[in-house]
């Protein structure tokens, strides 16, 4: 079993497919992003091993992320490959569900158990804004996809950002209404690649509850009141979906994370927020053993940050999110 140095058990991979995306989310990357070469990025087989090393130390947790991970070329071979590692009990995958109509079933059927869909708005325009240039009737269509396939509950992401879109949470939160999904608002994290979205447009978790409060009624809360993962959740009454809020910025949930994340570049990224990495990729190339990449796993976990630091204006400035895999 992994831990590091405050304790904390970790057990939960998340993996960059790629850093390449169909949509230019403002609050991710700038517009005129550029990404790594193919040659840059973990093949399919160094994802396998590498993963494989996470799965011995006791990581039994996978997402896959991106950029987004449906580019990925083989990406539902890689799904069932990594579904089939021992001590593997779930993967999952962040999406903005784009290319689901064409993949949820074949995903499914390859051992994918859920995905998290991107969505900030049900407005046209802003959608628009937001995301550069997608549309949303294909984000629906990729959510109504997941559906069929099963990759249930299908939970929806939506960063809120002031002045673009703290208005639509209450459409947003209206669907769980009459749809069994699980409708996240996550407080958007300031990065330093994406300049312009820093502290002050940051909507709190606080906030975002008080609006959909004021407009549906008091929420009940799930889970005990406790953290369900990074969200605290809740009930529209009478809704038959969820409510929750991921309050990374206001109130971390650093003490309980028991995350780290391989970038698509293959370096093991200890914190989100916080600019420490390992290179492992390197090391793989130049034919490492697996003790010895197994010691540089264990060593760069263990030297996990506390947390971030964005309470102190510490934002972390090497990658942007894409890169990363949020
Ligand atoms: N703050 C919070 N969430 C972000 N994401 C991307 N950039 C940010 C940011 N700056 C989220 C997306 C998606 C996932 C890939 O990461 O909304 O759900
Ligand atoms: Fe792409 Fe997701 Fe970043 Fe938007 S947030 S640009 S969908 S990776």
């Amino acid at each position: 079993m992994a831990v590091d140095r405050f304790g904390r058990n970790l057990h939960y991979l998340r993996i960059s497919l790629t850093d390449h995306c169909n949509l230019r989310c403002v609050y991710c990357m700038p517009e005129d992003m550029v990404f790594q070469p193919n040659a840059e990025l973990m093949q399919d087989d160094e994802i396998l091993v590498l993963a494989g090393m996470f799965a011995q130390l006791g990581f039994n947790k996978i997402r896959l992320t991106g950029g987004e991970p449906t580019l990925r070329k083989n990406v539902v071979e890689l799904v069932r490959e990594i579904a089939h590692l021992p001590g593997i009990d779930s993967v999952s995958m962040t999406t903005n569900g784009i290319l689901l109509p064409r993949l949820a079933e074949n995903l499914a059927k390859a051992g994918l158990k859920r995905v998290n869909i991107s969505l900030d708005t049900l407005d046209e325009k802003k959608f628009k804004t937001m995301t550069r240039w997608g549309s949303i009737k294909d984000v629906w269509e990729g959510i109504q996809a997941a559906e069929q396939a099963g990759l249930t509950p299908v939970k929806i992401n939506a960063v809120v950002v002031r002045n673009y879109n703290e208005d639509d949470v209450l459409d947003l939160a209206r669907l769980t209404l009459t749809h069994p999904w699980q409708i996240r608002f996550i407080e958007m994290m300031p990065l330093g690649g994406a300049t312009e979205f820093q502290q002050q447009l940051v909507v709190s978790a606080a906030e975002i509850s008080r609006r959909v409060e004021r407009e549906f009624g008091e929420l009940i809360p799930l889970h005990n009141g406790k953290l369900d993962g990074e969200a605290r959740v809740y009930r529209i009454p009478g809704a038959l979906g969820e409510v929750g809020f991921i309050a990374s910025v206001t109130k971390p949930f650093c003490a309980l994370c028991t995350r780290a994340r391989l970038t698509a570049d293959g370096y093991l990224r200890l914190c989100l927020l916080r600019e420490g990495e390992v290179d492992l990729l390197t090391p793989l190339r130049q034919g490492a053993s697996p003790a010895e990449l197994r010691q540089l796993i264990l060593d760069g976990l263990w030297q996990k940050p506390w947390g971030h630091g964005l309470a102190h204006n510490e934002v972390a400035v090497n990658r942007v999110m894409n890169q990363i895999g949020g």
